[in-house]
């Protein structure tokens, strides 16, 4: 049986993480680079040289207009990817969507409903649950019996976002959508759905909330437990550790790898593997779902996050966060 064409992908928004996308789609036999879009001028031409890549259009009406592609992969600044992803699902366009999806659960909620509308396939880029390395150790982690709790640091350095940084000051008070959401998706990834959260909430030394912390019961009646300190140094940064009644899964030593220690045997470490040691780690892996998916009409499946699995997770932080009350509202 011969493969399946690969799925010509229109990149749109070319700065920062499109580097990043980039040699990822080069590197994927599914996919072919189309087009490249973007509203400055000066990146969409920078990075039309750095990869070889042509034509490029100045907006996505124009790369609409134009139309010879299969799917876009929509990696604009924060605020401008629900709008931008919007338009492409209502269109019937594969869309894949970097995080957060919107800044706002209502946002997300209004995209989740465009995909249940028309039927596109769309996929949120929460890459963590993609790591090579926790894949292989939360396959190994579950072999060991049920979860029974998970516990996620998402702590961070969050000041510079305050002092006249490339995000607006939306984006800064609601920065565990915009990167910490990376590490609180985690809970649901290792714990599953959670029916309810305690959070006690603390504002330390920045402008708006800035500590989180919160006792998660899941639906299978494990526990999770959220840490998101955004003020001062880093400390732990982001960390998770998850547990059966004999094991514990860790990711104590950074990201790119984990650790599985289980009662009377010795511990177990999980490296990155494949493409995710030379290229951003889990890029690979949540292109490859997404382009499978494109490839063959069938829908985008666990771990891929679906809007409606980006909706439940952003839900759980505005639980985490109380970012109800406090927050800046949308627009709309
Ligand atoms: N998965 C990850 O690890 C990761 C890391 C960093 C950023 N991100 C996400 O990737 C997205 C982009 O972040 P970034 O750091 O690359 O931002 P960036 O500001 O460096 O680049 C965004 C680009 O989008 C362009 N743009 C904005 N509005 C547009 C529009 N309407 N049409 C076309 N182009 C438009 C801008 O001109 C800019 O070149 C964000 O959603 C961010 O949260 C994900």
């Amino acid at each position: 049986m011969s493969a399946p064409n690969p799925v010509r992908c229109a990149v749109i928004g070319t700065k920062n993480i499109a580097g990043q996308h980039l040699p990822v789609l080069q590197a994927l036999p599914e996919a072919e680079v189309a087009a490249l879009c973007d509203i400055d001028a000066q990146a969409l031409d920078e990075t039309s040289r750095r990869f070889g890549i042509e034509p490029t259009f100045k907006s996505a009406d124009d790369l609409q207009a134009w139309g010879e592609f299969d799917a876009v992969y929509v990696l604009v600044s924060v605020l401008a990817v629900a709008e931008v992803a919007e338009r492409f699902i209502r269109a019937g366009i594969p869309t894949f969507l970097e995080k957060p999806p919107g800044l706002y659960s209502s946002d997300t909620e209004r995209l989740a409903a465009a995909v249940r509308e028309t039927g596109t396939t769309a996929m949120v880029g929460l890459n963590r649950r993609f790591y090579t390395c926790l894949q292989a150790g939360r396959e190994a982690l579950l072999n060991t019996g049920d979860i029974v709790s998970v516990t996620v640091h998402a702590d961070e350095v969050t000041a510079p976002h305050w002092e006249g940084s490339k995000f607006p000051p939306e984006v800064a008070a609601r920065w565990a959508y915009a990167n910490s959401i990376h590490a609180l998706d985690l809970l649901r990834y290792l714990g599953g759905d959670v029916a309810s959260v305690t959070s006690l909430v603390r504002q330390r030394g920045l402008p708006k909330p800035d500590s989180f912390s919160a006792l998660l019961e899941y639906e299978s009646g494990a526990v999770g437990r959220a840490v998101s300190d955004q003020f001062g140094p880093k400390g732990t940064g982001h960390f998770y550790e998850a547990r059966t009644r004999n094991a514990v899964l860790t990711s104590r030593s950074g990201l790119s790898s984990c650790v599985l220690e289980v009662r009377g045997r010795e511990a177990v470490r999980f490296d990155l593997t494949g493409l995710d040691r030379r290229l951003k780690p889990g890029f690979p892996g949540e292109s490859r779902a997404f382009l499978r998916a494109v490839q063959t009409g069938e829908p985008v499946s666990f771990p891929a996050p679906t809007l409606d699995d980006a909706v439940r997770t952003m839900k759980m932080i505005d639980e985490i966060t109380g970012a109800e009350e406090w927050a800046p509202k949308p627009a709309t």
